[in-house]
């Protein structure tokens, strides 16, 4: 097996606006990541991807790109991002861009000429086409479907009234791939990227770029925003795959990068194959969501807290069907949040009773599986969802579309416990950094209201406590990337044990030299749990638990690292 630099890797997610604001304006930028660079170096991850920080109007935080060629003023410079690039090589830590390749924001130049007129060279940069008119001459857009910002993928424009096709925001046209020049455009672009120096790219929305180009209404029943929420229509279609070799060719192959896509929900475990396999040139890996979402937070508006349940079966069961699915074939990334999720602490751990042990247990899982695992900040010191107590605290353009329509049938009660379990704001909030104002992100009041409990969930204390998770990560990444263990941890084999078991979370990762054992109570409750094999030695424990037999007594939260006999 080829061992390629990425995949010795730990990823670790930076959302800029939120991770250290070096200038005092409440938003996070790019030097502030450069002043952080030797926290993330001595966390042990050798590999950082960071959020768009290209020239925006900031409508969904940046992933609106008005010039893609340039760094907002909000985060910095171009210098700055060239700096923080050789700032953080100096330290062996790699760098991988957000690439935003399906839209744009409708502020760049590209948008404003395609807009001006139906003959315009830029037109068909963007998907353009007519509304149908009803029989009372009123104008409706070309298709039923539904985007995933709720709402219709259609917006009219004035200027030629006609609509442009937008998967996301109102304010995000999607670009359209079925273009030759448009394809150019992108990749001149990806590759002058590369040639800056930086080692990669996170590829954003890329199940996306092809769509049902006959424009043809859904069959599937309309939701409450009268849309088809039908996403096939522009997710995981066959003409993607040429498009997206034809971006390995051009692009990725001429550089030693490594390339993640997003695939988002609903892709297959043979469309991971097919983005990702060794044989695909294509990308070295994509991430699916299927593994965030393994409890019950959406199920009913009127959900109470002690109802949230984590189905630890269907979830130990998702891990092993993608990776049992990719063996082989293709290299895997884990991760157990991005920016787009609620805090992983909230929805799997237990935030009030078992904070260390919980956090430092789900550091076990990500940090002990096969293929690459990302950690996305924040996550290493346990930080939670948020505890606002108003609809206006959540500033997510998403949220504030579904807030919009929400309150048409949910009370304001109802629709605030819902965004505090399950909405991207969870995972925006400002890094805690310490006790002070602002949690040391800010000297001025932050972008985004803070979680409260920044008092007693921070780097600054993290560091100081022996059993803090902070040390715990720092303890599972060193074991993952520089230990007798890493060969077994990174290419081993992976079996779960005990399948069956609702609450305790069991592998064997092996390989001609050794069989590790990694033992993970997922529960609040003491759980037996019988070895297959008896064990030389403890490799790593989130606890005091001390176990002399096979048959374990795992403490609520319990990580245990075996190394069999
Ligand atoms: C996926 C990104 O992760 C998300 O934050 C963004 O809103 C959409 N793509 C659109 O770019």
């Amino acid at each position: 097996m080829d061992k390629t630099w990425w995949k010795h890797s730990v990823g670790y997610q930076i959302y800029p606006r939120s991770f250290y604001d070096s200038n005092g304006d409440g938003v996070g930028d790019l030097k502030g990541i450069i002043t952080k660079l030797d926290y993330i170096k001595d966390l042990g991850v050798n590999l950082i991807w960071i959020g768009p920080f290209y020239k925006s109007p900031m409508d969904d935080n940046g992933y609106d790109v008005s010039d893609f060629y340039d760094v907002d003023p909000l985060f910095g410079t171009l210098d700055d991002a060239k700096n923080l690039i050789a700032e953080a090589h100096q330290r062996g830590i790699k760098i991988i861009l957000d690439l935003v390749l399906n839209h744009t924001s409708d502020e760049h130049p590209w948008f404003m000429e395609s807009r001006s007129s139906l003959k315009n060279p830029k037109r068909d940069f963007y998907i353009w086409q007519d509304g149908k008119k009803d029989a009372h001459g009123k104008l409706h857009p070309p298709t039923n479907w539904g985007s995933f910002f709720e709402g219709s993928a259609w917006n009219l424009d004035p200027f030629t009234n006609q609509y442009y096709m937008k998967i996301f925001s109102d304010k995000m046209p999607d670009l359209n791939w079925a273009s030759p020049a448009l394809r150019e455009e992108m990749f001149k672009m990806a590759s002058w990227w590369l040639d800056q120096g930086v080692d990669g790219f996170r590829v954003d929305a890329i199940a996306h770029l092809a769509r049902d180009l006959t424009f043809t209404d859904s069959t599937m029943p309309l939701n409450q925003y009268h849309v088809a929420p039908d996403w096939g229509k522009f997710s995981n279609r066959d003409e993607l795959y040429d498009y997206l070799k034809e971006f390995n060719e051009k692009v990725l192959s001429h550089y030693d990068c490594m390339s993640v896509g997003e695939v988002g929900g609903g892709a297959s475990v043979d469309a991971g194959v097919k983005y990702a396999g060794y044989d695909a040139n294509i990308f070295n890996m994509v991430f699916n969501f299927d593994t965030c979402w393994q409890n019950n937070i959406f199920s009913n508006d009127e959900l109470k807290d002690e109802d949230i349940k984590i189905n630890v079966l269907n979830m130990k069961l998702t891990f092993d069907k993608w990776i049992q699915g990719m063996k082989g074939k293709g290299w895997m990334p884990h991760y157990w949040l991005n920016h787009d999720h609620p805090r992983v602490m909230s929805q799997y751990g237990d935030p009030i009773h078992h904070h260390k042990a919980s956090g430092s247990m789900l550091g076990t899982i990500l940090l002990t599986l096969p293929g690459t695992p990302f950690i996305y900040n924040g996550e290493e010191i346990g930080m939670t969802n948020v505890d606002y107590t108003s609809i206006d605290d959540f500033t997510d353009i998403w949220v504030k579309n579904y807030a919009k329509q929400a309150i048409k049938h949910m009370s304001k009660d109802q629709i605030l416990s819902h965004l505090r379990r399950t909405s991207r704001n969870n995972a925006r909030t400002p890094m805690q950094w310490d006790d002070s104002a602002y949690a040391g992100f800010s000297t001025h009041l932050p972008h985004q209201k803070m979680v409260s409990n920044y008092p007693l969930i921070n780097v600054k204390r993290q560091l100081t406590e022996e059993d803090s998770i902070l040390n715990a990560y720092k303890t599972l990444i060193r074991l993952r990337l520089q230990s007798h263990y890493s060969e077994t941890l990174i290419f081993g084999d992976f079996e779960l044990i005990h399948p069956k078991d609702p609450n305790v979370f069991a592998y064997m990762r092996s390989d001609e030299q050794m069989k590790l054992m990694i033992v993970c109570n997922f529960s609040k409750e003491v759980q037996e749990f019988v070895l297959p094999l008896a064990y030389k030695h403890v490799v790593y424990s989130n606890s005091k638990n001390a176990h002399t037999h096979k048959t374990l007594h795992l403490q609520p939260y319990e990580a245990l690292i075996l190394e069999a006999k």
